[in-house]
């Protein structure tokens, strides 16, 4: 009998599920912390007819060869499916679907708590306080960036994700420069959005630099030494999209040069590992990709991708594949 697995446990919402998957057994990888290694998940899949995976799974043609062809739906808990290999999916008829727009708020929040916790030093000041040194409030004590001084945002993928970033910015009395889908929309320009017709073009006028944008082969190392060579001199970059999109070996150079005043990052070039340069940097402020971990955001993208699998198994669309 084909099977419905889970590389991960996804909460009490999966049970809600059992009895609509009739006769098929759910399978869940039981760790929380870790995925099944290579060669577990690869016997794991054997003989599936679903698969709900993460970011943290690599799913490709072996991935394929070993599950076999009764294989029909790959739902990535996640809006990101860089892990996946669209392509041999396709050429396989397998079905790949994603979460969007339920998570959209949550990463938004986080967004804008690192960009905050990075502009006026929360983290660095936080770490002060926990040597227990003598102190006093005094001047020039932590000073950072006036976000709400008429700083200016620019966000790289004006998408869902961009546009809840910016209505928190505008909030916040941010100018704000995009590139994307949605800059010259009308719900932008009722932000008071500027249009950049390039990543180029946004640069060199932004204090903060937000990416919100998939990562695709294109745009690896999206921002590299010449990018972050023409953004302002003090000006702070903020990534909660994917960790390849920045080279960051130029980041630690941006910083060590003082160019860059900053960087918050939730993801990391080559996650899980982090660099341990920037592991050392107090004006970099690191996160263990935890964008869209709000409790309810995660309880709305579990069922999102149960209902997708559902949908397929029973023949039906999906309400979000990717396509
Ligand atoms: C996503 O949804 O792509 C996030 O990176 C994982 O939460």
């Amino acid at each position: 009998m084909a099977h419905v697995y889970l590389t991960r446990p996804l909460g009490e919402v999966v049970d809600q599920y059992s009895s609509a998957f009739g006769s098929r057994e759910v399978r869940i990888h039981p760790d929380t912390e870790f995925p099944p290694p290579r060669e577990e998940l690869l016997k794991a899949v054997a003989g599936a007819e679903a698969l709900i995976t993460t970011v943290t799974d690599r799913i490709d043609e072996e991935v394929f060869d070993a599950a076999g062809d009764q294989l029909k739906v790959v739902a990535n808990v996640a809006v990101g499916y860089d892990n996946i290999d669209l392509e041999a999916a396709a050429a396989r008829g397998i079905t790949v679907t994603n979460t969007p727009g339920v998570l959209d708020e949550a990463v938004a929040d986080l967004t804008l708590g690192l960009m905050l916790a990075t502009t006026r030093r929360v983290v660095e000041a936080d770490r002060f306080l926990r040597t227990g040194r003598e102190w006093i409030w005094g001047p020039q004590g932590y000073v950072g960036l006036d976000i709400s001084a008429g700083a200016s945002l620019g966000i790289v993928g004006l998408g869902r994700i961009g546009m809840a970033v910016a209505k928190r910015a505008q909030a916040f009395g941010m100018k704000i420069v995009a590139t994307g889908s949605r800059a010259t929309s009308e719900e932008a320009q009722q932000l008071g959005v500027i249009p950049a017709a390039s990543v180029a073009e946004l640069l060199p006028q932004v204090d903060v630099l937000s990416l919100h944008c998939p990562l695709t082969e294109e745009n690896r190392h999206l921002i590299g030494a010449a990018q972050l060579q023409s953004m302002k001199p003090g000006s702070y970059l903020i990534n909660t999209a994917r960790g390849p999109l920045v080279d960051e070996k130029a980041l630690v150079a941006a910083l060590n040069s003082g160019h860059l005043a900053g960087a918050g990052l939730d993801v990391h070039e080559f996650e899980p590992q982090t660099d341990p340069q920037l592991r050392e940097m107090e004006q970099v402020v690191m996160l263990p990709h935890i964008g869209s971990a709000g409790g309810a955001t995660r309880r709305k993208m579990a069922t999102l991708a149960l209902d997708n699998v559902l949908a397929v198994l029973n023949g039906e669309q999906p309400p979000t594949p990717v396509r």
